[in-house]
Formats: structure tokens, C-alpha cells, sequence
């Protein structure tokens, strides 16, 4: 009974899919502008796997996708960029502001995931000092 237990566990294991695999881990926008935040699954994917995409891992963290659950302040900033393969989990972010800066974690079927550092730099940092 343990064992089949343990063979069913590890042919769910087997069976869900998507391995991520590993993407740049550091990803620099400016502000107004938009970065791609990359993901995609190792392995060819003929369904799309369940997808998340949050910001700030862990008790403070926020939702970016999927968009049922998403946190008010990426309202019209994320998209998803599936149009080609189910296995590309990549999102559009966009009108990025300082305070987006920080960890994105991108999690495929809930049991692997990757994660990205973005940095969101002033556009004119020292450029339009005026005297
Ligand atoms: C989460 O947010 C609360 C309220 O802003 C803060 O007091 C707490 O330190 C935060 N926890 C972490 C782990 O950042
Ligand atoms: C996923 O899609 C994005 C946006 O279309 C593209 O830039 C990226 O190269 C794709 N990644 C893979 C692994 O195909």
C-alpha cells in the first residue's frame, strides 16, 4: 500500500511537466518603460501548465498572474506572452515604476518555479538636474 502510494506520488511527479528552465536572474527596466519577465518550461508542453507569477515571495507577497487573483496595483501592466507555445510562461511588464523593483518568482503547476531580480531605475537619474 506504501509503495503504490509512493509509485502514484512519483508518476504525478513525472507526469506534470513543466521543468523551468533557468532564465537571467537579473532583468533592469526604467521607469515608464517595460521589461519581458522571462519563464518557460524546459520541456515541449502541449498544454499550457497552471501559472503564477508573484512579487515579493513570501507573507507579503502579490499576485501578478493569473489575473483572477491579481493584486489591484498591476491592474492593465501584465500580459502574457503565450501566443506561441503553451511552455512560454514569459509576461509583458509594463509602466514599471521604482517600487516594482524587487524578487518575481514565476511558478509553474506549483511545484517548480524560478525567480527573477528586477531593478527599475529613474530614467532621468542625474541627466535633468536643474541648477
Ligand atoms: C509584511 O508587512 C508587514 C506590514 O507592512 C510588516 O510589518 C512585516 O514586517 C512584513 N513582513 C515581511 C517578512 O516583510
Ligand atoms: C517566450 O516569449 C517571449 C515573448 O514573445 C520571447 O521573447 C522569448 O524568447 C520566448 N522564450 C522562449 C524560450 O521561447
Amino acid at each position: 500500500m506504501l509503495v503504490s502510494l509512493w509509485m502514484v506520488s512519483i508518476l504525478l511527479h513525472f507526469s506534470s511537466g513543466c521543468i523551468l528552465s533557468s532564465t537571467p536572474e537579473e532583468v533592469t527596466g526604467y521607469t515608464g518603460g517595460s521589461v519581458v519577465l522571462s519563464c518557460s518550461c524546459a520541456d515541449v508542453q502541449t498544454q499550457r501548465p497552471a501559472l503564477r507569477w508573484i512579487f515579493n515571495p513570501g507573507p507579503n507577497d502579490s499576485i501578478l498572474v493569473p489575473y483572477e487573483q491579481q493584486h489591484s496595483r498591476y491592474k492593465d501592466r501584465v500580459q502574457e506572452l503565450n501566443s506561441d507555445s503553451p511552455g512560454n510562461l514569459s509576461v509583458l511588464f509594463s509602466q514599471l515604476t521604482v517600487s516594482d523593483s524587487g524578487l518575481y518568482r514565476c511558478e509553474a503547476n506549483g511545484n517548480d518555479y524560478n525567480e527573477i531580480r528586477l531593478t527599475v531605475k529613474g530614467k532621468f537619474d542625474h541627466s535633468l538636474q536643474i541648477m
